[in-house]
């Protein structure tokens, strides 16, 4: 064996050559998926798939939507060359979601989660029979008797809202802004225990490290690079970055630069402490802590969590609320008199009484449905094997949903024109698949109780005191962005007046 330089260097390119080959011939055997399994897709260009098309605009649920036109109700597309299944189809949707549901345990993947089988999955990601156990513990940490417990630091949080609000009368405020403070606040009380005031405090350093693990996860990086083009190397090369920040994490201190290691860091100590110190707290810590069956790394993991799927998505909702109400002043008036008409005093109201006003959680139930804000999160990835509707699903393969062709069917959500804001149409029953904002099914929003409640109750107080002025021009429309979660492009103004 002679072993020069020029003998490595044709191994190495014969090596790569060969790779080259397998990995294109891969990819090109992929794009045979839908073919063979006889769905209609968009059209698609060799290693990007469709996924260019999806991205580029950030309005991912348009898109779907629009596909949905032109290939029906049940189609695929490629991410790269990682097939999707869109469906907007009722009785698709209906096995997937609910009657074969434990065929299909897991989410698609996230870029910044961990393969499978890792320890370390919180609810959101895990799959199969770990997160089943999950969901089973953490069921009862959201019912409502537990969610009473919660509703005093929800009036503290929205009665502090209502104070800083009182300064602004009359003028023009960035209330997009405003509701991100009551948000973070009301998260920090509820599930950590933790009273830091944000709404008077609006430099607090905690609000900006959070605001930055947003945009770091809203931002396309490396990782999601991978997860879209190279999808096969996703988990190896997560594995390969968590080695090396172990090991560096000895030299250099990376919770100074990445946001969402400084937030891990930060729920990590709460938990230490409350455990160590044997307080108890009604909060949601504790909640999680009583739960006997749960491991310290899932009570973790589980209560950051709370942040990360619970902030934006409701702080967002509020915003839509808070357009809607100056937009349409005649469904203000209504909700205002709902309220009014149920509470002699502001004082009256709490996680209870506030659920009693019809009125009022039809316009919530309206302004989610009008504005759905999590369509790009709601996926199902089938862990078995298996047929829905004479298509044969394998394992792996990803379901994903269009829920805005649902949101606006006007078979579903008729006779008045789905395209109107008419908070009324909840009044009549509906398809429980027609609503897709906290998604359906076992796996739905397990907080979706929760954000209810938190929407009630900061939006009755505002309406209470204050009366939200007509928008400067009424002809606008929100012009909407989408990165995880679909939001206003643009913060929301609006001038309130003190009644
Ligand atoms: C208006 C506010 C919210 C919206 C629109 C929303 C929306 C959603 C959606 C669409 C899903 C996916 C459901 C599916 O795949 O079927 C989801 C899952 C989830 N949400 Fe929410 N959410 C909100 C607030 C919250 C809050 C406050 C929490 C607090 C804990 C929370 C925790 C979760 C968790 C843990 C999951 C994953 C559940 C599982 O996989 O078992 N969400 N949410
Ligand atoms: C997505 O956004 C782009 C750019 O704003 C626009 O041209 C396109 O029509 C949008 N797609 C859909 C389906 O709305
Ligand atoms: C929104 O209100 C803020 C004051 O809170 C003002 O500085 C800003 O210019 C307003 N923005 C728009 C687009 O009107
Ligand atoms: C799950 O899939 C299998 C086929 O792999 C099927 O026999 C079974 O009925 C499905 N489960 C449910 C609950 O439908
Ligand atoms: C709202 O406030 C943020 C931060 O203070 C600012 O960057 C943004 O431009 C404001 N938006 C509007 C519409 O005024």
């Amino acid at each position: 064996m002679r072993s020069t330089p020029i003998f490595w260097l044709k191994v190495t390119v014969v090596t790569l050559t060969g790779f080259f080959i397998f990995y294109t011939s891969k990819i090109l055997f992929s794009y045979q998926f839908f073919k063979k399994l006889g769905l209609k897709t968009p059209k698609y260009r060799f290693f990007y798939g469709n996924q260019l098309e999806l991205t580029k605009n950030n309005n991912y649920s348009d898109v779907l939507k629009e596909w949905t036109k032109f290939h029906g109700k049940t189609y695929g597309y490629y991410e790269g060359h990682f097939p999707v299944i869109v469906s907007s189809d009722l009785e698709f949707l209906q096995e997937v979601f609910i009657k074969q549901s434990s065929n299909f345990s897991a989410r698609r993947k996230i870029f910044v989660s961990r393969d499978e089988d890792a320890p370390d999955h919180a609810l959101f990601t895990a799959s199969r029979n770990r997160w089943k156990k999950m969901r089973n513990i953490m069921n009862p940490t959201f019912s409502s008797a537990k969610l009473r417990e919660l509703g005093p630091l929800l009036i503290l949080c929205a009665d502090r809202l209502k104070h800083v609000l009182e300064n602004e009368n009359e003028k023009e405020v960035n209330i997009t802004q405003f509701f991100k403070r009551f948000t973070m606040d009301s998260i920090w009380n509820c599930a950590f225990g933790v009273d830091i005031d944000f709404q008077n405090n609006p430099e607090n350093i905690y609000f900006k490290k959070c605001e930055s693990l947003f945009e770091f996860l809203s931002k396309p990086n490396i990782l999601s690079f991978i997860g879209n083009y190279f999808h096969e190397f996703l988990d190896p090369f997560m594995e390969v970055i968590l080695f090396l920040e172990k090991f560096l994490s000895n030299f250099i201190d990376f919770t100074r630069i990445n946001p969402i290691l400084w937030f891990m860091n930060h729920v990590f100590e709460i938990v230490e402490i409350r455990k160590k110190g044997n307080i108890v707290k009604k909060d949601y810590l504790q909640l999680l802590i009583n739960c006997q069956t749960l491991t310290t790394i899932e009570v973790k993991l589980n209560l950051a969590l709370f942040m990360i799927a619970g902030y934006e998505t409701t702080s967002i909702a509020l915003t839509y609320a808070c357009y809607c109400l100056a937009k349409y002043q005649g469904e203000q008036a209504k909700v205002y008199e709902a309220i009014r008409q149920h509470f002699d005093s502001e004082e009256e109201i709490n996680s209870d009484s506030i659920q009693e006003v019809e009125y009022l959680d039809m316009f919530v139930k309206e302004v989610l449905r009008y504005y759905p804000t999590g369509t790009s999160i709601i996926s199902r990835k089938c862990t078995k094997s298996t047929n829905v509707r004479g298509i044969d699903i394998p394992e792996g393969l990803v379901i994903a949903v269009d829920a805005l062709s649902l949101h606006e069917d006007v078979d579903l959500w008729g006779p008045v024109d789905p395209k109107e804001f008419y908070p009324l149409r909840h009044a009549v029953k509906r398809n429980p698949l027609a609503f897709w904002s906290f998604g359906n099914g076992p796996r739905n929003c397990i907080g979706m109780k929760f954000a209810f409640l938190e929407l009630k109750i900061a939006l009755s107080k505002m309406l209470i005191n204050f009366e939200i002025l007509p928008l400067k021009d009424m002809n606008e429309e929100l012009e909407l962005f989408e990165a995880f979660v679909r939001r206003p492009k643009h913060d929301v103004n609006v001038t309130l007046r003190k009644r």
